[in-house]
């Protein structure tokens, strides 16, 4: 294992970062078993004994309501000789039981009963083996992260202004609240799982990997599609195509500590994004103002962003209501779940938009996601090439600038300061004793 300091570099990685499986399994360690990661949203277990499985890195976990109302994560292994514990991926359960031997355990964990308990050795205590609760497990606004390591800073100095996206989010709702609906997309691609966050505020590929439905977008007849998925797929796919001048004019890309981003929003079609001048956003607009006043509703419409990315697993878009969060598999593997959210007290019509919009962007059969997953495994495939030891993420370094909080922003938004941005907080937790 090389000296980790000496593979990033001003403006530069060594491309071992991306390909190294020794360096991967360090990740997992240092970043996936120590940082706040996302896990899941509270909506997803709203009942007491409802749960919800998922990773932490590699490490199954589920995050379940427990009787006290309180949110749980633990782990998802078995007290007794290891088994996975929970061997579905959502579902609801008066107390877990182990296939196995039937082990069962409380929704906070504890062991209730271990069968033909006959007489086990003296180290053996009941009261304190159990399904281990995550060290530490917090929410913000209904999102839930957890730590696998039981020091480090809180959730919410660990988030820092990130929490102004989650607010974007949340505000959009006319009743205060979010919650996942719908089913799940799931994607996987031969990859890093780095380069999921890296493209997601890549303000400089849209005009290039995403061509090719650029010009078929071009190519329609407003006319011929009118409302609908159709005509979503469309506007969404011709917004980006949105010249150079416009990114690096409009847009902007801001940072924050502990490797978070998020890209301004390059949307300016008035019937793609609710509460423009499009009718059908009207009633959506009117429950908002009816909530807040018409001051405070358009003070929380004109917040224009695009992808916010939570370093290490999870980015949202809050004017679209998508949440995605990263699995990483192996040093060349990576799988992405993305979940959409219904805006409490919003119209039908607002989730109808949300799906609609999931289909063209996120769904296994997106036009926009294949460019994307085309070019992760470009990635993999091209950094199998030890012709060249570095990876460039320097357009933009003479111009990045502070912007208060700890943060930096671009001087636009096609710098690669976000991605320096994660790799400082990479480098900070891959040195961390
Ligand atoms: Fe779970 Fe035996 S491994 S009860």
């Amino acid at each position: 294992m090389p000296d980790i300091r000496d593979l990033v570099r001003p403006g530069r990685v060594h491309r071992r970062l991306y390909t190294d499986p020794e360096i991967f399994e360090r990740e997992l360690e240092k970043i996936f078993g120590r940082s706040w990661i996302y896990v899941g949203h509270e909506s997803q277990v709203p009942e007491p004994g409802d749960f919800y499985a998922t990773r932490i890195g590699r490490q199954p976990v589920v995050m379940v309501r427990h009787g006290d109302g309180s949110v749980r994560v633990l782990h998802n292994r078995c007290a007794h000789r290891g088994a996975q514990v929970v061997g579905v991926e959502r579902g609801r359960a008066e107390a877990f039981v182990c296939c196995y031997h039937g082990w069962t355990y409380e929704t906070d964990g504890r062991l209730r009963s271990a069968p033909l308990d006959h007489g086990y050795p003296p180290h053996f205590d009941a009261d304190a083996v159990g399904m281990a609760a995550a060290a530490r497990v917090d929410a913000y606004r209904g999102f839930v992260f957890a730590s696998l390591a039981a020091d480090g800073p809180g959730l919410a100095e660990f988030l820092g202004r990130m929490t102004t996206s989650f607010d974007d989010m949340v505000d959009r709702a006319p009743d205060g609240a979010v919650s996942v609906a719908g089913g799940v997309f799931k994607h996987a691609y031969d990859g890093n799982w780095k380069l999921y966050l890296e493209n997601l505020c890549d303000a400089a590929h849209p005009i290039f990997v995403h061509r090719s439905s650029i010009e078929a977008a071009r190519a329609q007849d407003d006319a011929a599609h009118g409302d609908g998925a159709g005509e979503v797929a469309i506007r969404q796919m011709r917004q980006n195509g949105a010249p150079h001048e416009f990114w690096m004019d409009e847009v902007g890309i801001w940072t924050c500590p502990n490797g978070h981003s998020w890209l301004g929003d390059y949307h300016d079609d008035d019937r793609l994004v609710a509460a423009r001048r499009d009718p059908r956003f009207a009633e959506y607009v009117d429950r908002l103002e009816r909530r807040h006043g018409a001051r405070r509703a358009k003070e929380i419409l004109d917040v224009g962003r695009w992808n916010s990315n939570v370093y290490p697993n999870c980015s949202f878009m809050s004017q679209f209501r998508q949440l995605r969060v990263v699995h990483p598999v192996a040093v060349d593997r990576t799988e992405v779940h993305t979940f959409c959210f219904r805006l409490e007290g919003a119209p039908e019509e607002m989730f109808h938009d949300t799906v609609r919009f999931a289909n063209v962007v996120n769904g296994t059969g997106s036009p926009v996601l294949t460019d994307d997953l085309e070019t992760y495994g470009r990635i993999g495939a091209g950094l199998a090439s030890e012709g060249l030891d570095w990876i460039e993420i320097g357009r933009g370094f003479a111009t990045d600038r502070a912007d208060g909080d700890g943060g930096r922003r671009g001087r636009d938004s096609t710098s690669e300061i976000y991605i320096r941005n994660m790799f400082d907080a990479w480098l900070e937790l891959m040195t961390a004793p």
